[in-house]
């Protein structure tokens, strides 16, 4: 019979969860996700970029890391059905055990989404349920809000509907045009996405049933307020 371990000899940390992140373009956020799992205690790690536009600059970056980088180009397949099974695949294939959505620009089927509820997690550049979809920005200022910011959410079957898990919210100043919002509301995304993959990563944060169950331990790190810059 093998012996137990002592207390010496067992890890000082579970295994680290395999991630994927899907992109469809720049790829920054996938990039603070690389750089936060860079650290040793990190929860997670980075095993596999995926990108649908095999032009994705982000694609070029996780390749030069030496991160596996996969461009799945979903010109070459005939429905979204032939393309989620092979992304699915991939995934599996690389036993991956979370999937970030970063700027991936793709509506995926309800049977992939269900292949992986409360595995899978996107990040969307607005304080939702408002000003879900594109142009969220240039909708924001439209509106009037005083206040901005994004969100981090798991991904069910409706677009950016699924339960929120974690929102940054940052001002919106008189003078900002959609690209300066979208710059400042990009600076919390890239503190917000690491810390809730981390949060989901440890287990300390899940889906429940359409809730998000939330160890109530780190409930205060799940509402990020940036100052006015
Ligand atoms: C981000 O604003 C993200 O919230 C949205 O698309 C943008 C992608 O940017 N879904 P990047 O590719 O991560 O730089």
């Amino acid at each position: 019979m093998p012996r137990a371990m002592n207390e010496t000899e067992r890890p000082a940390h579970p295994p680290r969860k395999r991630v994927a992140v899907l992109i469809s373009g720049r790829g920054s956020n996938m990039m603070s996700l690389v750089e936060a799992a860079r650290a040793p205690d990190y929860p997670a790690e980075i095993c596999l970029v995926v990108s649908n536009r095999p032009d994705a600059a982000g694609l070029a970056w996780a390749k030069a890391q030496g991160i596996p980088a996969v461009a799945l180009d979903h010109k070459l397949y005939s429905d979204r059905a032939h393309f989620d099974g092979q992304l699915h695949a991939l995934l599996t294939a690389s036993r991956i055990e979370i999937v970030a959505l970063a700027g991936f620009m793709r509506l995926l089927t309800a049977d992939f989404v269900a292949k992986w509820t409360g595995r899978m997690i996107n990040i969307h550049p607005a304080l939702l349920p408002a000003f879900k979809g594109l142009d969220t920005h240039a909708r924001a200022l439209a509106a009037g809000v005083r206040i901005a910011g994004c969100t981090v959410h798991f991904v069910s079957a409706g677009v950016d509907e699924g339960a929120i898990i974690a929102q940054a919210a940052v001002p919106v100043l008189p003078a900002d045009t959609p690209g300066t919002l979208a710059a400042r509301i990009l600076t919390s995304e890239h503190k917000l996405y690491p810390l809730a993959l981390q949060l989901l990563a440890f287990g300390q944060v899940r889906l429940d049933g359409d809730q998000v169950w939330i160890d109530q331990k780190v409930n205060h790190k799940l509402a990020l307020i940036s100052p006015i810059p």
